[in-house]
């Protein structure tokens, strides 16, 4: 049966970006971004993240605003209707941001409960042991995060305009005062000036081939970019909105977003931190030593929270809407079988950090295989053939009317971005993804899960996490281990 129910759209131009920078502001920014930065090379990955940023970010989310604003219609539908046969294209981009929900999801309920434990101080002082007993805990962690699963549910209920118009209008500004607060203080903190100088020179001799690998990968993520949500976005901007506007906009607040939580964690000092210990143990630590630290960590995670929420509202709409507009079923419906794969999904990743973290695929475990999977394989796939959809198979005229049209790129640049999507992303990405598979394939080989190591005397836990996303460690390898007392319990 069809469904009758009126398609919903943004209100205006401010409400798109909004919600546009809301999908793209994220964990990404904020969580992801300062650990990649500090891992290769800091400034000098910065330049190249931003040359990914501008010369393959940017046309490619022009192009899928472009898709999604030309049809107005769900992922699989709009490049049916504009090449029949290509719908598949859209259904990847779907699958794919489901398996990102499966372990975003996750982490968004530790910001919730890292929130809450901030500003009760009951976090102790032991933030490593407190991160390690909460994230392979059993209930705890699922709980945060059907809580958020729950309110992401309420707001794509409440409609396109009623809920992810009206919450990214409150939630975005909320973030952006938080972040300026955070940065602003964060540079009065002892040596914080000097870390971020530190932070921010180019060392060009930790540049690798991971590192443009890493830094593409970034960029794609960051603006949400193959995976539908730019696209359903795209497709409830109002007539007449920017299509280039917005995503110079979007870009734009996305990029400052990411280089100022990296001013953020770095003048705190923490940059020899890595993976999902930056936020979550380090942040913590260094705002515990400051007077109302703890607030100021409450604030911190709130942020992480927001950013988290405004993203994962894209992810589900996009998914919904090709429930409502292809299976003819009520939003209601849509939505709540959304959420149900997101429940089911984050209960197998939590879970897979603790109790269940003896079942493993390849030496990784069903969280980082979600992780892995969708950002070694699928994103740069997605960015590949979203550049080709555009620049070859849509008809040049349609796609130049599409794309020129008042308010989209103009004459003079129009050239220069059809260039940039028919040939420099294709090739580039294409040479990034062979690249990316073979140093994945390797680092299949060379299993690094969460391992307990245990010693004798004195009594210590060693755990290792990052699992094999952190291909420098080779855990069958390590002969010795630097052990660092920070606190000393005399009893
Ligand atoms: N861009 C979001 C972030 O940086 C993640 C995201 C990916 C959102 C895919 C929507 C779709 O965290």
């Amino acid at each position: 049966m069809a469904n009758t129910e009126k398609r919903g759209g943004f209100g205006g131009k401010v409400a798109a970006i909004l919600a546009a920078a809301g999908s793209a502001i994220g964990l990404g920014n904020i969580w992801r971004f300062p650990y990649i930065t500090s891992e290769n090379g800091g400034g000098a990955f910065i330049l190249i993240y931003l040359v990914c940023i501008l010369f393959l970010g940017l046309p490619l989310l022009i192009a899928e605003f472009s898709v999604g604003h030309n049809t107005k219609k769900n992922p699989i539908d709009a490049f049916a209707t504009i090449k029949k046969g290509w719908g598949w294209l859209g259904a990847m981009g779907l699958i794919s941001v489901t398996l990102i929900m499966g372990y975003y999801f996750v982490i968004s309920g530790w910001t919730l409960n890292y929130t809450i434990a901030s500003a009760a101080n009951s976090i102790g002082g032991d933030f490593g042991a407190f991160f390690t007993d909460f994230t392979t805990a059993t209930w705890k962690p699922l709980i945060y995060t059907y809580l958020f699963i729950i309110a992401n549910h309420a707001i794509i209920t409440s409609g396109v305009q009623g809920g992810i118009e009206k919450a990214s209008k409150i939630m975005m500004p909320v973030l952006f005062v938080i972040l300026i607060s955070l940065a602003v203080y964060s540079l009065w903190l002892p040596d914080g000036r000097e870390a971020l100088v530190n932070v921010f020179t180019p060392d060009f001799s930790k540049v690798t081939g991971k590192t443009f690998l890493d830094a593409m990968g970034q960029a794609f993520f960051t603006l949400s970019i193959g995976m539908g949500a730019m696209l359903i976005y795209g497709s409830y901007f109002k007539d007449g909105t920017k299509i280039a506007g917005t995503a110079i906009s979007v870009v734009s607040l996305d990029t400052l977003v990411a280089l100022m939580a990296a001013v953020i964690i770095f003048s705190a000092g923490v940059e020899n931190e890595s993976g999902m210990q930056l936020a979550f143990v380090a942040m913590p630590k260094v705002f515990s030593a400051m007077p109302f630290g703890n607030l100021w960590a409450a604030l911190f995670f709130l942020l992480l929270g927001l950013a988290a929420l405004s993203s994962t509202i894209s992810m589900h709409e996009a998914v919904t809407s090709y429930f409502v507009e292809k299976r003819g079923m009520s939003r209601k419906h849509g939505a709540r079988l959304v959420t149900l794969f997101a429940l089911i999904l984050a209960t197998v990743a939590s879970l897979s950090l603790g109790d269940w973290s003896e079942y493993t695929v390849a030496g990784m475990n069903f969280f980082a295989l979600l992780d892995n999977f969708t950002a070694i394989v699928m994103l740069p796939l997605l960015g590949i053939l979203t550049a080709v959809f555009v620049g070859w198979v849509w008809k040049k005229q349609d796609m130049k009317a599409e794309l020129t049209a008042e308010g989209g790129v103009d004459k003079a640049t129009y050239p220069a971005i059809r260039f940039l999507l028919r040939y420099v992303c294709p090739v580039l990405v294409s040479v990034v993804f062979v690249f990316g598979i073979a140093s994945f394939i390797k680092s299949l080989n060379t299993p690094a899960e969460v391992e307990t190591v245990e010693a004798e005397t004195p009594e210590v836990t060693l755990h290792i996490m990052g699992g094999s996303e952190r291909e420098d460690i080779d855990i069958e390898n390590i002969e010795r281990v630097k052990l660092t007392v920070v606190e000393t319990n005399n009893n």
